[in-house]
């Protein structure tokens, strides 16, 4: 159980939320949906609840277990095996290893009266092993991760070579495998922030009918609505306008019920406050003519101006990104070609021989399962990674613009301004402030290192290092990750509008629909298609 009291939470001078007395609690059988636009204040309010953060004022108290998955994979030792790091959350990676190290001995060793110690120091971590359920721990471990699109192969790799999404549903595995002890019921806090950013759809199937039978609390981040309405039975609105988190005890239909109506009401309350602003305005202007009743003219016109600037900061609150990918620079027939692209990681062959094409305004979405390369080809066009085997062929005029799925192409040091600068070296100052204007960046914001930038904020943030670009080849991995329903529209009509050439990675079905793309390139054999509704069905599916 985790209980806020008084909790204040902010982000250098803003006030994100304020939550009088004991209004956030989390409690055995709650499941709660904790919802708000990007960078309302989410990630900052889980990470406290966490105890990984604290808070500007107020406290928090927590008992039981918790289990809590960070927006941003953690960094940690990567030379760790993936199975290792899930067993690990239940202490059994060591054990596992001492065991394999003794059958190693067992086989090895010649001297009898050693190896006769081999076998007993052997028996001893076995029995120790299986009274800690290490037999069933480790086909629970296996299953869970299956289930989250970690096929075995993965499970044997160390940390370092799989994809920063394969390494995010690793985190996500061992927080599910602690909570779910074999015993059925679990008294775990999960806290979870965006798990289903790297998740097929599958696997999002898996994850909502596992978080639907947890026993213990849950905080779940999303903007995947289908899994709040399956999932929540409460729901958390963080409105950063007003810094406040309203507190919503019903299911996700009956909080956007309420929310609706909660929000007409304030429409009107505003429209009220409007009128009466007014009134006090021209009463202050009759007023004021007479030298008399010149304070009490002053008085009500400040009165009017207090209330007029509550009005604008909620109207701030709908305001959105207008998002245009740029207007593509000149190029020939074919800006890119590959051929024989080949990559392997240690031992671990990704693909081999991918020969491909891009020509100018054509729409491509690159398919595959997990983990079949579709973020390494992206890197590979991008030119941040080189191929083992075979070369890019950039045709005349081409100028890439990549998104990275991690936001790897940011500077976390930099600030929001360093980092466009230097997307944009050419670019006045004046379109620039622009630029980032209509991407929702504006005063002190531009000074913020993007390392401490809100996903969503970092994605257009990325986004909008592309626009200023004039790139004709957009290399797009994963860009509807992390945003909110309504940036997510942006980016899809933004999709839909540009004019150059689009290597699409997603997970998400909208954003190929959008896209509207002739070709298909599937991954791992590299293989094209013409693009149909199957494909798009398949991307529903898988
Ligand atoms: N050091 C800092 N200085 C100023 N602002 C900061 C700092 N760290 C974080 N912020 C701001 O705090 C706000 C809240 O960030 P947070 O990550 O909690 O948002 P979020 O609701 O999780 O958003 P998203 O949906 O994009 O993940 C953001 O606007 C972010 O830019
Ligand atoms: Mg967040």
């Amino acid at each position: 159980m985790i209980t806020a009291t008084d909790l204040e939470v902010r982000a250098g001078v803003r006030t994100l939320l304020s939550a009088p007395g004991p209004a956030l609690r989390i409690q055995p059988g709650d499941r709660i949906g904790l919802v708000g636009r990007n960078g309302a204040g989410k990630t900052t309010t889980l990470r406290i609840l966490a105890g990984e953060g604290e808070p500007y004022a107020g406290s928090v108290t927590r008992s039981g277990e918790l289990g809590y998955l960070p927006q941003d994979p953690r960094e940690g030792d990567l030379d760790v095996l993936a199975k290792d790091r899930v067993l690990s959350a239940r202490g059994l990676d060591k054990l596992l290893r001492d065991l394999e190290k003794q059958q190693t001995l067992m086989a090895e060793v010649v001297d009898e009266t050693e190896r006769d110690r081999a076998v007993r120091k052997y028996g001893q971590l076995e029995d120790r092993f299986s009274s800690l359920g290490g037999y069933e721990a480790e086909s629970d471990a296996a299953r869970i991760c299956n289930s989250l699109g970690l096929p075995d192969r993965v499970l044997g790799q160390p940390l370092r070579t799989l994809s920063g999404g394969q390494r995010r549903r690793i985190e996500l595995a061992r927080i599910l495998f602690a909570a779910s002890d074999g015993s059925g019921k679990s008294a775990t806090t999960l806290l979870l922030d965006e798990p289903t950013n790297h998740l097929d759809a599958d696997s999002i199937g898996w994850l909502r009918s596992f978080l639907q039978n947890h026993d213990g609390g849950l905080v779940v981040i999303s903007h995947d609505v289908e899994l709040l309405g399956d999932v929540c039975n409460k729901v958390w609105f963080l409105d950063a306008v007003r810094g406040e988190a309203d507190v919503y005890n019903m299911g996700w239909k009956k909080y956007l019920e309420a929310r609706a109506t909660d929000e007409q009401r304030r429409k009107r309350e505003r429209a009220n406050a409007e009128k009466k602003a007014s009134a006090l305005r021209t009463q202050a202007a009759k007023m004021g003519a007479k030298a008399t009743k010149a304070v009490a003219a002053q008085n009500m016109l400040k009165r009017a101006d207090r209330m007029l600037a509550n009005l604008d900061e909620e109207r701030v609150a709908d305001k959105t990104a207008t998002i245009r990918f740029p207007e593509p620079a000149a190029c020939g027939k074919t800006p890119l070609m590959a051929s024989g692209l080949t990559k392997t990681y240690g031992s671990l062959e990704i693909f081999t021989g991918v020969d491909l094409a891009i020509d100018k305004g054509s729409r491509v979405v690159v398919l595959g399962l997990n983990g079949a390369g579709k973020t390494t080809l992206l890197k590979l066009l991008a030119g941040v990674e080189a191929p083992d085997l075979g070369q890019l062929e950039p045709g005349f005029g081409l100028k890439i613009g990549y998104f990275a799925q991690e936001h790897d192409t940011l500077d976390d040091d930099a600030s929001v301004w360093e980092n466009i600068r230097h997307a944009a070296p050419d670019a006045g100052e004046q379109d620039l402030r622009g630029l980032l204007g209509a991407f929702m960046f504006s005063g002190p914001q531009l000074d913020q290192p993007a390392g401490t930038l809100s996903g969503g904020e970092k994605t257009r943030l990325a986004l909008a290092g592309l626009v200023s670009s004039a790139a004709n080849v957009l290399l797009l991995d994963e860009p509807t990750n992390n945003l909110d329903p309504i940036s997510r529209e942006q980016v899809l009509d933004a999709l839909r509008s540009y004019a150059g050439a689009v290597v699409l990675v997603t997970h998400d079905p909208g954003a190929a629909e959008a896209l509207d793309p002739e070709r298909v390139i599937l991954l791992p054999d590299g293989t094209e298609d013409h693009w149909s509704d199957e494909y798009q069905e398949l991307i529903e599916l898988a």
